[in-house]
Order: C-alpha cells, then sequence, then structure tokens
C-alpha cells in the first residue's frame, strides 16, 4: 500500500468497526487488529497513528487485554478510546477506578484546556458516554484536558508524547464533536495527508491488477448484485477482455435484474460477459418441492453445475474473482486470511473451477466503500445501492412450491413495492425490502365478483449487518398506495399484509 496507514487495536468493543469506518471517512486507511500485535509487528506496519478501542473488560482484572507495552515507545500517536482510554492511563502509571455510578447515554463535557484534540471545538458539547470505570489519576506528565460533573477525566492525554485518552465514544453519532476530535487526531497530532479516496484507490488498484494479472485470464461469476458488480468493473478497467464475467440466468431474479445487467455491463461497459440461459432447468428441478431448505440446495447445487459448464467452455483460467470484503476478513479473526464464505452463491465456485489464484479486488473495503467505489467507477445508482439479495433469489420468497405463474405475480408485487419505497424517497433508509408471495389464499372481492388468490406480505426491515433487525415504519400512506396498487395491477394477488417482526424472534428472508 502506498497511502498513510492508521493501526485501529481491537479490544472487542461493539463499536469498533465503526471506528474504522469513521477513520477511512475522514480520508486516512486504517486496519483493525487484534490488540495484542507486538511491537515490532506494529513498527513493522508503520502507521502513523494508533487507536486503542473499546472493550467489555476492566483494566485491573490481571486477566484483560493489554498491549506491548513497548508500543508506547515507538513515538507513534496513539488515542485510546474508553476501555483503551483506561488503559493507556492503567499501563503508564495513572489509576483507575470502578466509578460510584455507570454512565451510560449523553453527557456534556467542557475542555479545561487547550490541545491539539480540542483545536476548533466548542469548549463544551455533548458526548456519548458507555463505561463504568472511569480514569481518576493521569500518569506523571500528562494532563486532564476535559471533564463532565461526574467524569472528572474525560479526556487526557500530552501533546509533547502525543497520547491521549477520551473516555466518550467520539465514532458515534451522538458525540456531536467526534469527528472533528478524530480529525484533529488523524489531522493535527499524526500528520494525515487524506491520501485514502476512491479516486486514488482505483488508480492504485488498477495499476496492481494489471501487475498482477498481465495478460492472464480472469473469471468472475456475476450475480448482479454489488460487491460481484464493482470487483468485476475494477477488474475490467484494469484488464480488460482478459476479464470473463458469468452471469447465471436462474429465472429467479427480480423483474428486469438480468436484463439490467446485461445492459450496464455488457452493453454499456463492453466486459466479456456470458449470460448462461438456465430458467427451465431451474424451474425443472424445482418443481414439486417446496421444502425450503430443499430448494436452497436444488438451487446452491444447480448454479454451481451451470457455472461449471459456462467455465469449461472458457478453459482454463489464471485468477478466480472473489467479492470478500474488509467485514468477512476481519471476522476470520486474525485480520488477514482469506474466507470464503459458505453462504454466498459463489462460494461452492473454486472446487469447480480450474484456476490458480483467487483474487479478492474488494478485500479492503467496508460495504459502504464498496458502493463509493462503484460510483467512482461510475455504475449507475440502481446497482451500487442495490439491496442485499439472497443467493436464492426469489425462490425463497415463494412459500411452498416455486411456480411460473407465483414467480410473475410476486415479480410484479416487488416491482410496485420497491417502485413505491424509492419515489417516497425510503430506499436508503431500509436495509432491505421486498415482497412475498405467501402460500395462503383467502377470498376477496373485485368488481363485485367473489375472488379466491394470493395473500402478499411486504417486508422492510432496518439493520445495521442483517445479524439483527427490526421492521421498518414505513408511513401508512406509502403502504396504502402499494396495498392499492398490488390489488389493481397483479394478477392474483387479493390481500396485502405487512410483516410487524422483528429479527429475532424471525428472520429477515421468510425461508
Ligand atoms: P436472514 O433471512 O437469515 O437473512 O435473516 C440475513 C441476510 O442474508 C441474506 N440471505 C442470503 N444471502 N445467500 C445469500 O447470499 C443466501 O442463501 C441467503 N439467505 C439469506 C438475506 O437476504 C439477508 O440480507
Amino acid at each position: 500500500m502506498r497511502h498513510q496507514k492508521v493501526l485501529v487495536l481491537d479490544f472487542g468493543g461493539q463499536y469498533n468497526q465503526l471506528i474504522a469506518r469513521r477513520v477511512r471517512d475522514l480520508n486516512v486507511y486504517c486496519d483493525l487488529m487484534p490488540c495484542d500485535m507486538a511491537a515490532e509487528e506494529v513498527e513493522a506496519y508503520a502507521p502513523i497513528g494508533i487507536i486503542f478501542t473499546g472493550g467489555p473488560n476492566s483494566v485491573y482484572d490481571a486477566a484483560s487485554p493489554r498491549v506491548d507495552p513497548a508500543l508506547f515507545k515507538l513515538g507513534i500517536p496513539v488515542l485510546g478510546i474508553c476501555y483503551g482510554c483506561q488503559l493507556i492511563a492503567h499501563m503508564l502509571g495513572g489509576a483507575v477506578e470502578h466509578a460510584a455510578a455507570s454512565e451510560y447515554g449523553r453527557r456534556t463535557f467542557t475542555f479545561s484546556a487547550d490541545c491539539e484534540l480540542s483545536f476548533g471545538l466548542p469548549k463544551s458539547s455533548v458526548c456519548w458516554m458507555s463505561h463504568t470505570d472511569h480514569v481518576t489519576r493521569v500518569p506523571e506528565g500528562f494532563s486532564v484536558l476535559a471533564s463532565t460533573p461526574s467524569c472528572p477525566v474525560t479526556v487526557f492525554g500530552s501533546d509533547e508524547k502525543k497520547i491521549y485518552g477520551v473516555q466518550f465514544h467520539p465514532e458515534v453519532v451522538h458525540s456531536e464533536c467526534g469527528n472533528a476530535l478524530l480529525k484533529n487526531f488523524l489531522y493535527r497530532v499524526c500528520g494525515a495527508k487524506g491520501d485514502w479516496t476512491m479516486k486514488n484507490y482505483v488508480a492504485e488498484q488498477v495499476g496492481r491488477i494489471r501487475e498482477k494479472v498481465g495478460d492472464k485470464k480472469v473469471l468472475c461469476a456475476m450475480s448482479g448484485g454489488v460487491d460481484s458488480a464493482v470487483a468485476a468493473t475494477l477488474i475490467h478497467r484494469a484488464v480488460g477482455n482478459n476479464l470473463t464475467c458469468v452471469f447465471v440466468d436462474h429465472g429467479l431474479h427480480r423483474k428486469n435484474e438480468p436484463e439490467e445487467v446485461m445492459a450496464v455491463f455488457r452493453d454499456g461497459l463492453g466486459m466479456n460477459l456470458v449470460k448462461a440461459d438456465a430458467q427451465e432447468l431451474f424451474l425443472g428441478k424445482l418443481a414439486g418441492v417446496a421444502e425450503p431448505e430443499q430448494k436452497r440446495k436444488i438451487i446452491g447445487a444447480e448454479f454451481i453445475k451451470v457455472f461449471e459448464r459456462e467455465a469449461k467452455k472458457i478453459g482454463a483460467v489464471d485468477f478466480l474473482v472473489q467479492g470478500t470484503i474488509y467485514p468477512d476478513v476481519i471476522e476470520s479473526g486474525k485480520g488477514k486470511s482469506a474466507v470464503i464464505k459458505s453462504h454466498h452463491n459463489v462460494g461452492g465456485l473454486p472446487s469447480v473451477v480450474d484456476f490458480k489464484e483467487i483474487i479478492e479486488p474488494l478485500r479492503d473495503l467496508f460495504k459502504d466503500e464498496v458502493r463509493r467505489l462503484g460510483t467512482e467507477l461510475g455504475l449507475p445508482d440502481a446497482i451500487v445501492w442495490r439491496q442485499p439479495c439472497p443467493g436464492p433469489a426469489l425462490a425463497i420468497r415463494i412459500m411452498g412450491e416455486v411456480t411460473r405463474q407465483k414467480l410473475e405475480t410476486l415479480r410484479e408485487a416487488d416491482w410496485i413495492f420497491r417502485e413505491e419505497v424509492a419515489k417516497a424517497g425510503l430506499e436508503k433508509q431500509i436495509w432491505q425490502y421486498f415482497a412475498v408471495i405467501t402460500d395462503c389464499k383467502t377470498v376477496g372481492v373485485q368488481g363485485d365478483f367473489r375472488t379466491y388468490e394470493n395473500v402478499i406480505a411486504l417486508r422492510a426491515v432496518t439493520s445495521v449487518d442483517a445479524m439483527t433487525a427490526d421492521w421498518a415504519r414505513i408511513p401508512f400512506d406509502v403502504l396504502e398506495r402499494v396495498s392499492s396498487r398490488i390489488t389493481n395491477e397483479v394478477p392474483h394477488a387479493n390481500r396485502i399484509v405487512y410483516d410487524i417482526t422483528s429479527k429475532p424472534p424471525a428472520t429477515i428472508e421468510w425461508e
């Protein structure tokens, strides 16, 4: 990497990925690494600054995580947040105690001295606290810089040593000046230049990919989702027609998706994109199958077979593209080992493709950076802001057997729902929203006639990582328009219900 780097050492706090994202949003690259990294490793990594995250432990428990003490002697600026703040005080000779009362939520803190962190910030502002321990005495050579009425050492540090501790969480939006404080640390203390931009990243990656791939062959499974689309576009920018993409049209996509993928990537960007028409094959295999896991297994297995058939036509390739992104890398535990998502619909590909190496052009990027990269590469919003879609696609949004008629009804209903959410300007606030066709028929009356048709359910959730989710409070008038349009415009649907279950206990998808 040619850009400057900050090291975020992970003590297990709930906001750790958020800290890393904030740093990157301030145009400084950073990596989230385990907190027990040795000082020599840190030196070799050559960061311009180090951030210690929060964590659930108490520093005075002998077993709680520490950093290598030699780290403080490297002359690299350090910022400790919450547990990280307490750890600095504890390891450098200050004192940390259990506070009389825990502090959670908003507090107003006031700077009592000027320092590099306070530059340009108001004297008092609201911050977000979440702690039970706090620093009661700062180490020698350090000063108390800010406090709240109940937390006497809210910020401490030394401009000379370039080491600071902040008890609150500057990374959360409720800390009004949190971003400005982080920016001061990065730019005033660490000397950041702000060289982490998507424009630079594209230039850097295109150079690296070109160097690595040369005139060898690359193969990519294009799902139409954001990650594979952006990965393929970046590689295409670097190696042009040495990249071949395969899009498996299994007939289970949402309305217009296959057409859009072909229009954007083959016709628009001139990519070497092969569409494998397998609609009949998939529908045939799914005929008579109602059990969700069985449907998933059939689709997964057929997908791999179709891809394998197409890959064989292309012959041996040197590289297979994998859309791994940075959170997958972090979740692998070690920060650097390769991960192949098992649930992902291209996860089984490496075993059937004749290739020499996996190429992962997005493994340094968070999801929001992947989207920004997509925009930088000129991809349309419809691709860049596409919601996550499960590998088995509409097959797990059709309860029971997948039939052509149910697919058609669902596609139209889903399209209307998405159109109305977009018209209401809600699409970037909702994590995922889609229609489901239930296996339930109810009686209705349409134009003086009795009908006996399917119930359509609408599902919309807010979420950060899909591990937990809450049902989205979509305004009633938007739901009303969707309901009215679906029952008027879509055949075989006479009743609409809205799913008001969070995850847990439900899951986001219905199957
Ligand atoms: P659930 O339904 O488990 O979904 O709450 C969590 C997230 O994962 C997506 N999902 C999948 N993605 N292959 C995928 O690539 C799958 O088989 C699959 N199943 C669920 C789902 O859309 C949601 O975003």
